[in-house]
């Protein structure tokens, strides 16, 4: 553990000295992932469940930033099944996005690295642990396969391209029948009106200054749906836009999803959003599950105290409040992770067991898994 020379602070001395040994760990993970020709057998692995289109089991994801390790990711575990969607919520920082960038291996390199656990991905005559897998493969995998909606359509758009050349772009990289220029616009055209765009001929030659917040969003679904992909990570797709639009896109989305039966990972800290389109939730917290259930698990019969706190500060319609609930103190710091349940010091329910080690998972029915002391006496064997 880094030496503090007061709270909060490191010396330069200090910091070059995390940098050194930061470079030392990182260096063997470069050396290990810029391998050539790496044989399909040491990638090649087996789906525990084939009906799932990718099985996250513990994962951990770490940043070695020269202020220390924050570990962003840090032992995950759970499941996409095929034609499904998951939801997974919470906390801003706890590691949501990080873990999709995992899944596409998008991570910033080369501080950012998995370091151990297995992300395995349903390609239907074969599975690929993704963990494993070389740059060249994943290029394939990338768009193809699993494609992601980014939180931010400005910062996914080139502004210096038209969006046509921009989805094209997509299209030419990742489809392997060889279109020609003719079947390539046409399929953009044929893109863009299935995301609703009414004036697809018009915004095929457009740049992106020249659409709405809500078209932009779309073309960005456009473009990540362009190969069919298996599985679609939407990160806060909608956080940018109006209700009206939110409410749109969300429709897109669910139409979409059933034409192609791809899954989707869908992240947010909307509950409202997540109600409305998922049939698995997985809550996070500071980079580990603290619960995970279908929808009716985690809406009607929440269990850790986490969950409870934020679908009591969720507003509800027709509810008289002077206030909405906010769940007291903050996330603890990524760096120094305590090594009792991360949640205690914010916890208004602790038991007396609390004050030992991070919760093992505890299992209260088929579907529903929860980390938490209060409900150890209820386990039930696997
Ligand atoms: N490139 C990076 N270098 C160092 N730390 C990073 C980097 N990217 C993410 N982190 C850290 O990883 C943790 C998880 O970040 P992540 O982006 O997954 O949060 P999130 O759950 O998606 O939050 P939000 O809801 O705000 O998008 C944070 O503590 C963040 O500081
Ligand atoms: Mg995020």
């Amino acid at each position: 553990m880094a030496k503090k020379k007061s709270e909060g602070y490191l010396s330069a001395k200090e910091s070059r000295r995390i940098s050194r040994e930061n470079r030392k760990i990182t260096n063997v993970f470069e050396k290990q992932r810029k391998r050539k020709n790496v044989p399909e057998e040491e990638y090649l692995t087996q789906m525990h469940d084939p009906k799932n289109a990718v099985e996250f089991d513990d994962l951990h994801t770490y940043f070695y930033t020269d202020a220390g390790t924050v570990k962003a990711v840090d032992g995950v575990t759970y499941e996409v099944p095929i034609g499904k969607t998951v939801g997974v919520v919470g906390e801003s920082g706890c590691g949501k996005s990080v873990t999709s960038l995992s899944l596409m291996q998008l991570l910033q390199r080369p501080q950012g690295q998995i370091t151990s656990g297995a992300i395995r991905l349903n390609l239907g005559d074969k599975c690929y642990d993704v963990t494993k897998a070389p740059d060249d493969v994943m290029q394939k995998i990338r768009g193809n396969i699993v494609s992601m909606i980014f939180q931010e359509p400005m910062t996914a758009l080139n502004p210096v391209f038209r969006i046509g050349a921009q989805i094209e772009e997509v299209i030419s990289l990742h489809d392997a029948t060889g279109m020609n220029e003719e079947q390539m616009k046409a399929r953009t055209i044929e893109l863009l009106e299935m995301v609703g765009i009414a004036n697809s001929e018009g915004v095929y030659k457009m740049y992106p200054h020249e659409l709405s917040g809500g078209m932009r969003q779309r073309v960005v679904i456009a473009m990540a749906l362009a190969c069919n992909p298996r599985v679609i990570i939407a990160d806060e797709p909608t956080t940018a836009l109006d209700v009206t639009i939110q409410a749109q896109i969300l429709d897109l989305l669910r139409n979409l999803k059933d034409k192609i039966n791809s899954s989707i990972m869908f992240i947010t800290h909307d509950l409202g959003v997540i109600a409305e389109m998922a049939d698995y939730v997985v809550v996070m917290y500071a980079g580990r599950i603290v619960e995970k259930g279908t929808a009716d698990d985690i809406f009607h019969h929440p269990a850790h105290p986490y969950t409870i706190g934020l679908m009591a500060s969720k507003p509800v319609v027709g509810k008289q409040v002077d206030k909405l609930y906010s769940i007291p103190g903050k996330v603890p710091n990524p760096i120094n992770m305590p090594d009792y349940c991360y949640f205690k010091d914010r916890c208004e329910m602790c038991v007396e067991k609390c004050n030992g080690e991070y919760p093992c998972e505890v299992k209260l029915s088929d579907t529903h898994y929860v980390s938490c002391y209060r409900y150890y006496d209820q386990r039930k064997e696997d």
